[in-house]
């Protein structure tokens, strides 16, 4: 099926996509070498409305869809994958999950904010021993007249150091399981809440990711999200949007890479003919082009599925699982294509390659959406493709 985009999600696609390209490819490189927080690119983002893109204009947002959203993301991602895994976060998982499960004074009090791109948001589900597991997570929330107090370590935050707010998932109920787990909006102001380790990364360097430590977080209970028992599904919701997201991220680093390797090959000349004209290469590609149709497809269509209100979990997964293992092979190939200037930090193809390998385990490995994946199809009965 290919997919036919409408006037205001081809305005969203150019729009982002010359503000990509003039603004935030400026910086990438620098970046990834001097690890700075993309604040200053965030703030023109938030002036373009990307910082609330699926949230209503009554909360600030944009009021786009889930496809206008995949195609601005993938423009940034394109530019500078580091902004656009905060952009990700922000908008998929801590604007989502507030706008569908806040109550009105939250949103007043947060959304907003968050959707003006006043704070940047985090989200706090991952453990040291609780990861691709998180009903196994040891953080606690204890009530406390009308506060809770909550005590644990959440690790591998995108943004905990620089977001303005966290959403948490805690243990309310420890004996109760999956159903046991509350979600809660903290800030970062909260006396409780401490910056920990702040990662080393391989790729994503001007993002950070770091711990976050609850050390007798006093939280008022008005800034629980959800019901108690509600943080395990507020979390499974938000990262269905999420790996739609992470798989709009993949389809923006395949396209770059892959636009670079095309220049390379038209331009480099080997045995007195440019490489492009060579069988082999031109095979890669044409695997690489077809590679990032197909991810493409399978992301827009999740993401229509998402706006129909239908559920697209499974599809939401496919797309994650797929396009996030091509990017892998995609931006592989384009650094063999460059040959040994491929290896170096002269060429954007190296930062790609390295950028690219966390989307096959973030938001959940490629092995957990296989597990969602063969859950849903044996759960459902769904057959027909
Ligand atoms: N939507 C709503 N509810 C859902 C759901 C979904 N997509 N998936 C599961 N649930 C509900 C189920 O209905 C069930 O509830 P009931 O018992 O009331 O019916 C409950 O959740 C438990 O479901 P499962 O039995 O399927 O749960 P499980 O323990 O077997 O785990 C899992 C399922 C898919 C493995 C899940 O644990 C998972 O997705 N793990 C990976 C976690 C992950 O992606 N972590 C990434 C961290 S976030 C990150 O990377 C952030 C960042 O900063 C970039």
């Amino acid at each position: 099926m290919s997919f036919r985009l409408n006037d205001e999600q081809l305005m969203i696609q150019s729009m982002v996509r010359e503000f990509a390209h003039k603004v935030v490819t400026e910086t990438a490189a620098q970046r990834d070498r001097t690890k700075a927080f993309p604040a200053d690119n965030l703030k023109k983002m938030a002036d373009l409305g990307l910082l609330g893109m699926m949230v209503p204009l009554a909360y600030e947002g944009s009021d786009s869809d889930s496809v206008g959203y995949v195609l601005a993301l993938s423009e940034i991602a394109y530019a500078c994958a580091s902004t656009a895994v905060v952009m990700s976060v922000h908008n998929s998982i801590v604007c989502e999950s507030i706008l569908n499960f806040g109550t009105e004074d939250q949103k007043q009090r947060y959304l907003k904010d968050l959707a003006m791109g006043a704070c940047i948001g985090a989200f706090a589900l991952t453990e040291p021993e609780a990861g691709s597991d998180p009903v196994n997570q040891q953080t606690t929330a204890v009530k406390d007249g009308d506060h809770y107090v909550i005590n644990g370590t959440k690790r591998f935050i995108t943004s905990g150091k620089n977001c303005g707010l966290v959403i948490v998932t805690a243990k309310t109920d420890p004996a109760a399981r999956h159903k046991g787990i509350s979600a809660f909006i903290v800030t970062k102001d909260n006396p409780g809440l401490r910056v920990g380790n702040i990662e080393e990364k391989m790729g994503l360097r001007a993002s950070d990711t770091t711990d976050l430590h609850f050390d007798d977080c006093r939280v008022p209970a008005t800034d629980r999200l959800g019901e108690e028992g509600e943080g395990f599904q507020i979390a499974m919701k938000g990262l269905d949007g999420g790996r739609i997201g992470i798989a709009a991220q993949s389809l923006g680093v395949a396209q770059a890479a892959f636009v670079a390797a095309v220049r390379y090959a038209e331009a480099r000349d080997q045995f007195g003919q440019k490489i492009a004209k060579f069988q082999g290469l031109r095979w890669m590609i044409a695997d690489m082009a077809t590679e990032i149709a197909a991810a493409r497809q399978l992301t827009l269509s999740a993401a229509a599925m998402k706006d129909r209100k239908e559920n697209f979990t499974l599809q939401a997964s496919m797309a994650k699982l797929f396009a996030s293992e091509m990017v892998n092979r995609v931006t592989a190939k384009a650094v063999q294509i460059h040959g040994g200037y491929g290896f170096t930090k002269d060429y954007a193809v190296e930062r790609y390659y390295r950028d690219a390998r966390v989307f096959t385990i973030y938001e959940g490995t490629s092995e957990i959406q296989r597990i969602v994946i063969a859950n849903n199809i044996f759960k459902s009965k769904f057959r027909q493709l």
